[in-house]
């Protein structure tokens, strides 16, 4: 079990990193990277070895609705850094000799032993076969982390991030095996009423997720589709 990093307790003095605002970055950029600094998460993902503070938000889903199992297939899409593939292959026990966990992200990543990654779009028409393919079988749990790239117009950010999860829910219904799980990244106001009524029709239980790791500000939500009806 992991927890929640703790709050400093009242009226202690927290050091806190601070960048000056005369540093030359825009206003956002030296907001987000102070925060990203002085966030407790980021600096537990160092000390703990993963490549992601995202690794927590899987971590604790896990913790709570225990997806991953020893010997389990998983597809990861968006894996880049790794951080999920990297708690995936820990927890599925998958090895480089037998890999069984296997990701996909257009960004080129270090290689996470356990858990082959495909350097692709996973949008592009051939990446579903190439995935099946590599993985040996069909999956028993997919994962989708996948985020559009920022654009700064967050309605356009969130409808490009909602379409990857459409894509990444079509794909999971097409190759899960019965009783298989889907978690998806989504977004908190997102257009998912047909997605959700899909969703509900395929698998036997459907509902958010928000991981303490998922910033409270943050509009970011999961989806997890639990024991897919085959
Ligand atoms: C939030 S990050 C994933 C973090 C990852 N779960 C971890 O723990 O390290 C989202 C990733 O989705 C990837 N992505 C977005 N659209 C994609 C697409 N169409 N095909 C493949 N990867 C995509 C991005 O390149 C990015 O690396």
């Amino acid at each position: 079990m992991t927890k929640k990093p703790e709050k400093p307790a009242a009226g202690t003095r927290v050091l806190k990193t601070r960048i000056k605002k005369k540093s030359g970055l825009k206003e956002s950029s030296r907001r987000w990277l102070e925060r990203h600094m002085n966030d407790p998460y980021v600096q537990r993902s160092k000390a703990d070895g993963y490549r992601s503070r995202a690794a927590y938000k899987l971590i604790e889903i896990d913790d709570r609705h225990h997806l991953l199992k020893p010997g389990l297939r998983v597809i990861d899409l968006g894996a880049a850094p790794g951080g999920w593939c990297q708690v995936a292959a820990a927890r599925t026990k998958s090895t480089p000799e037998n890999p069984h966990v296997v990701g996909i992200d257009y960004l080129g990543m270090d290689p996470v032993p356990g858990a082959p990654v495909l350097e692709m779009d996973f949008l592009d028409d051939e990446a579903p076969a190439k995935l099946i393919e590599m993985l040996g079988g069909e999956p028993d749990l997919v994962l989708s982390d996948m985020a559009a790239p920022t654009t700064g117009h967050r309605r356009t950010d969130h409808l490009r991030t909602m379409h990857l999860c459409e894509v990444a829910a079509d794909f999971a219904i097409s190759v899960l095996k019965p009783g298989g799980h889907f978690l998806a990244k989504t977004f908190q106001g997102g257009t998912e009423g047909e997605l959700l009524t899909r969703l509900k029709q395929n698998f036997r239980s459907v509902h958010h997720v928000k991981p303490p790791a998922s910033r409270d500000e943050s509009a970011e939500l999961y989806l997890l589709a639990k024991d897919f009806k085959g």
